[in-house]
């Protein structure tokens, strides 16, 4: 049997929102789902696009709903959980989406409430996230299954150690942008080497998904595909070269650090 447990979420900014179409595609009803909003120009809008309950005031939103994303931004959190005080009892439960916030931070404040720890990316807009999940202190099998079923609505889910999500939200949760930035250089490098912009977009937005694509489809690995494309003396070998030469694993392994610390600093509050 399917697992659908009714969901509050709160905030529903751009991973809310992905995750409330998410399970109304999967088969969630519009009364199986609660959500709540800071600010009131939201409601409306919300309420026309998903057809479910749309309030301001978190303490009515979670009432009987058995599990509760938390998906505003780190700095909101210390707020909201104090605006929730006593509202959330020990039968739901808290699935929160905050970069670098441990289940601790949310243990401490909501007494015996069992805690897990979820980080998504934006491909959950497509149904294609990659979600890491961690469990809390009092978390059960039977909690992991629910959360499973909410996240799974937007894409894959992995259970992990809660000590490697902040390395998983500078690989796969930011990693999104990395993919972009990449897509938007190589797109402007198009346009110089004489592609218009419409036919530049076409080929890059297409390699990415493609490459993408042999990357989850096949058993190769990264370097196994590169050197598919790569002949000695080719095009290819030229272009990697630079990109060697010129420190791009670095590059990357540096910005990966810096969003991994930036994680840790936004749980550190
Ligand atoms: N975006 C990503 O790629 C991504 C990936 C993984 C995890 N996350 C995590 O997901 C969470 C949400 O990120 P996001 O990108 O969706 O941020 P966002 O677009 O800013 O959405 C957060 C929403 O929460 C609302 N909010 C804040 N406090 C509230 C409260 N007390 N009650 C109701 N609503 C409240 C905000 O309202 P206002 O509009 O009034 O500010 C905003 O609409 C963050 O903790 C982030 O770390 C994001």
């Amino acid at each position: 049997m399917t697992l659908r447990p009714s969901v509050a979420v709160i905030g529903v900014g751009a991973m809310g929102q992905a995750l409330v179409l998410g399970l109304l595609r999967a088969g969630w009803e519009p009364s199986d789902l609660s959500l709540c909003v800071r600010r009131p120009g939201r409601l409306e809008d919300l309420a026309r696009l998903t057809a479910a309950s749309v309030g301001l005031d978190p303490r009515a939103a979670v009432e009987g709903k058995e599990v509760v994303v938390i998906s505003v931004k780190p700095r909101d959190i210390g707020p909201l959980l104090a605006s929730l005080a006593g509202s959330i009892n020990r039968d739901q439960l808290v699935l929160t989406f905050a970069a670098g916030v441990p289940t601790g931070v949310f243990e401490s404040q909501l007494d015996g409430v069992p805690v897990v720890r979820a980080m998504p990316n934006t491909p959950a807009l497509v149904g294609q996230a990659v979600t890491a999940m961690a469990a809390g202190l009092h978390t059960h099998p039977v909690h992991l299954e629910k959360a499973r079923a909410v996240l799974g609505a937007v894409g894959d889910v992995q259970l992990l150690d809660e000590s490697l999500l902040d390395a998983v939200t500078a690989v796969s949760g930011t990693g999104p942008a990395y993919v972009f930035l990449l897509a938007e250089a190589l797109t402007e490098a198009a346009i110089r080497e004489g592609l218009p912009r419409d036919v530049a977009e076409t080929f890059v937005n297409q390699t990415v998904r493609g490459a993408g694509h042999l990357l989850t489809d096949t058993p190769l690995s990264p370097s196994e595909l590169r050197a598919q494309v790569t002949s000695p003396g080719g095009t290819t070998a030229a272009a990697v070269h630079i990109l060697e030469e010129r420190g791009f694993r670095a590059l990357v392994e540096d910005a990966v650090r810096a969003a991994a610390q930036r994680a840790r600093e936004l749980g550190a509050g």
